[in-house]
Formats: C-alpha cells, structure tokens, sequence
C-alpha cells in the first residue's frame, strides 16, 4: 500500500529523547524555569531554538539574543557529551528491524530530524547507509509542527505525500505527518499523541503489515 516510510530519529529509532529531556531539565533549572515530563512533551520535536524559547517563557527574567545563543550552546555540549559514549547497541528494541523490514518490502527508506546532530548520531549507531534520504535542520526553512520537513522528505523519495507512512514519537512530529497528507504512527501513548492513525507503545510493535 505505501511506498515510502519516513521515520524520526530523537525517541524513534533510539532513545535520544531521554538525553535531549536530560540537557534541556538541566538548562530550565539553571534559569529556574519550572520542567516535568509533561511540559517535554511540548518539546519533543521541535528545533532547539524553538525548545529555548519555551522553556524561557516560563522563567523569571528575560533574556537577550545573546543570552539565548549561548545558553541553545550550553544545552548542546551537554547534549553532546551525553551521545558521545553512543554505539549502535543503543538503536531501540525493534527499530532496526523495522528498517530491514520496509527495505524488504521495496519501499523507499526516510529520516525527517530536526536535530542538527542528526547525522551525528546516526553514525554512531552505524546506520547512515540504510537510508535512501536524510533531511535535517540544515535542509528546511520550518520545523515540526510544519509539514516541511516530511514534505521535502517525501519529494527526494519521489513518493506523492499520500504513499508515505510517517513514524514519529512526538506530537509536534504527528502533527507534521497529517498536515503532509501522510498516515502517521505514533510511538507512545494514544493520550498524547492524539492525531495519530495508529498508536504503538514502542518501535518493538512497528508492522509494516498492519498499516
Ligand atoms: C528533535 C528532538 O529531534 O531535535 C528535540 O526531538 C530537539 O528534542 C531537536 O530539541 C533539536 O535537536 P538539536 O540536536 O539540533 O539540538
Ligand atoms: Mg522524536
């Protein structure tokens, strides 16, 4: 039925969303913003900028472009050195299954990151090669919730949005899929990630079979 799957990186295909939620709980509480696993949700999925400013606007001061630039750098060293010790035992149970999987079944293979250390991380896990096209933070003018990035995607795959199932853990991700016109699995609760076709607890369940 489809001919492409594009999927995120940061808590789809390993658990860097766990290290992305550790450097940004450090850097709110060193500006005494208020942060919990809720208000991360709000942050999954979206460019680090945009993360700085949410977590600023719930702090007590105000801060300068130059304050924010050099606190968007405090958080990526800390970030950095968290995905330093990465090897490609830390690809989550199941996700590079899925990936054999969809090559197995001839459909096209993306990755829509925001992250400008996506290429980073995926050659730590040692996985680059697996995808027929990468796009990051450098490739698009609008991050997630915008359909750009999934857009552009689906374009150098040369697949019609409507081909493509889009994997994403986070809802600013999710809501980026629909707004391309693509079918969206959610990695993680159906609470959380309402607009989702389909909801799976972990990539562990991904069946291309069953979209
Ligand atoms: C996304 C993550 O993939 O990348 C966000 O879900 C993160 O949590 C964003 O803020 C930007 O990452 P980076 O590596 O460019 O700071
Ligand atoms: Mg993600």
């Amino acid at each position: 039925r489809f001919k492409a799957v594009i999927f995120d990186l940061d808590g789809v295909i390993t658990d860097t969303a766990h290290y992305h939620y550790l450097a940004w709980k450090r850097l709110a509480d060193s500006v005494e913003a208020p942060f919990d696993e809720a208000f991360n949700e709000q942050l999954k999925g979206v460019d680090r900028m945009g993360s700085l400013e949410l977590i600023l606007a719930r702090a007590p001061r105000t801060y300068t472009p130059e304050d924010k630039r050099a606190l968007a750098d405090k958080k990526n060293a800390h970030y950095q050195e968290l995905i330093a010790t990465m090897t490609p035992d830390d690809l989550l149970p199941g996700a590079l299954r899925a990936l054999e999987d969809v090559r197995a079944a001839g459909l096209k293979i993306g990755l829509a990151s925001v992250s400008r250390n996506a290429f980073t991380v995926l050659d730590r896990l040692g996985i680059r090669d697996r995808f027929d096209d990468v796009v990051d933070a450098a490739t698009v003018v609008n991050g997630k919730p915008d359909p750009e990035i999934f857009l552009t995607a689906a374009a150098h795959l040369g697949v019609d949005p409507q081909d493509c199932l889009g994997v994403e853990d986070a809802v600013a991700g999710v809501a980026s899929i629909k707004d391309a016109g693509m079918f969206a699995v959610g990695v993680g609760s159906p609470e959380v990630l309402q607009r989702a076709d389909r909801v799976i607890p972990s990539m562990a369940a991904f069946r291309l079979e069953d979209y």
